[in-house]
């Protein structure tokens, strides 16, 4: 088991930031802020529409680098070409529909497009439009196409658009842009499209069982280890639905998110949408007890001792989907558990998630050491995935992301073609 306790190492990149003429262009400074804050020299290059929404001054002040906007200013450096081949990454946010069909087709006709066409690092696209423009069968061919190549073209996130409307089309939240920006810094090839197609269920965060109407009992997971799950599987091409138990964080783009509390509402979230999923992932931390019989009013404090509270078991949702599969109620190919582990006076971690695997009869199981703080509610995680064939996947304490697409690499594996 990975019980490395040193901080990550974080590699400073090369990032060319692209960022095309839409009106989230002023999300990118959020964006350029978050890479260079963890280190990397990132060198912005504006169209010039996006230069009218956010000028030069700000790209220059925040990425502590010249802007390069033209082909033409410093051309004895050539730097249409020098732009690009020596990028670790180029990242483009906000990608506009005009941006991506022009890269789609190998148009150069600006210092972005040219980058684009010299560029042999990972390329990352977060588009901006309006719904329609989204859904335009132009621009889906266009998107498309650059898959296709190679690139990663995020799904926009859902929400209020610019004018009053709501829709598919926002630029996907900044912080979640940077952590894949930061996965394929680690492993440029963390984000292949083998999902594509593929129905993904996720579940994150943590239950609350109700005591009375105010109080409950829960656990300490902040849905990070599931949020990411969501973000890196959407992004390798997967339809993801996510059902999130208390999580305060934002929907990750491209997943559908069905918010719940409690057990039993997560059950029966979840064996809705697992009807049709090729995978599921139980990422949650589910209660495994809940009072018996929770107060309708809240209980009062008395001079007397609190009564004790009975507790009574919840069901085993992971369990009951293995079941449900073995009865042929369930298709899905792919089940996978999660187990936040502490060793005892018995067993190490290890031993523990090797039993629990056999038990639950999962296909896959994320084992991970919680001791100390550690996992819940951090951005890095250490973990073992174990497979019920025997395999075995050692991830170092890194982002969560990193595991992520560890764990997505596991299950593409396991799916039939
Ligand atoms: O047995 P334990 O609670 O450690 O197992 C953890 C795994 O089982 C996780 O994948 C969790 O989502 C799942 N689980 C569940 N239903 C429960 C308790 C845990 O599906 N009631």
């Amino acid at each position: 088991m990975a019980e490395s306790t040193t901080e990550p190492v974080r590699p400073a990149g090369r990032i060319v930031l692209g960022v095309s003429g839409g009106i989230a262009a002023y999300k990118a400074a959020e964006l350029l802020r978050r890479l260079t804050e963890a280190g990397h020299d990132v060198t912005v290059v504006p169209t010039e529409s996006a230069l009218r929404f956010v000028g030069e001054p700000t790209w220059a002040a925040l990425s502590h680098n010249p802007v390069a906007a033209d082909v033409w200013t410093g051309a004895e450096q050539v730097p249409h070409v020098r732009l690009g081949r020596h990028a670790d990454l180029v990242v483009v946010a906000p990608a506009t529909a005009d941006l991506m069909a022009k890269a789609a087709h190998g148009m150069a006709d600006d210092l972005l497009t040219n980058t684009l066409l010299t560029a042999r690092c990972p390329v990352l696209f977060a588009p901006a439009m309006h719904t329609e423009m989204w859904l335009h069968p132009a621009t889906v061919a266009n998107v498309a196409t650059l898959r296709s190549r190679g690139a990663t073209v995020l799904e926009p996130a859902y929400g209020r658009l610019t004018g009053t409307d709501t829709g598919q089309g926002r630029l996907p939240e900044p912080a979640e842009i940077a952590r894949l920006a930061e996965l394929l810094l680690r492993r440029p090839d963390a984000l292949p499209p083998d999902l594509a197609g593929r129905r993904v269920l996720i579940t994150a965060g943590g239950t609350r069982e109700a005591l009375d109407p105010v109080r409950f009992l829960g656990n300490r997971s902040s849905g990070r280890q599931g949020f990411d799950l969501a973000t890196v599987a959407a992004a390798r091409g997967a339809q993801v639905s996510l059902v999130a138990a208390n999580v305060e964080l934002p929907s990750p783009a491209g997943s559908e998110v069905i918010r719940v509390g409690s057990a039993e509402e997560l059950r029966a979230a979840t064996h809705a949408a697992a009807k049709d999923a090729d995978v599921v992932v139980m990422a949650a931390a589910v209660a495994d007890f809940r009072p018996a019989s929770p107060a309708e009013t809240k209980i009062k404090r008395t001079d007397a001792a609190p009564a004790p509270v009975e507790l009574i078991s919840n069901p085993d949702i992971l369990a009951e989907l293995v079941q449900a599969r073995a009865a042929g109620r369930l298709s899905a190919p792919v089940i996978v558990g999660f187990a936040a582990e502490t060793g005892d006076q018995h067993a190490d971690v290890l031993t523990h998630g090797r039993a629990k695997l056999a038990r639950k009869g999962c296909d896959l199981l994320v084992v991970n050491a919680v001791s100390d703080g550690r996992a819940f509610g951090q951005p890095d995680n250490a973990a073992v995935i174990l497979a019920a064939t025997g395999g075995e996947v050692d991830i170092p304490l890194g982002p969560k992301t990193v595991l992520s697409a560890a764990l997505c690499d596991a299950i593409a594996a396991l799916l039939p073609e």
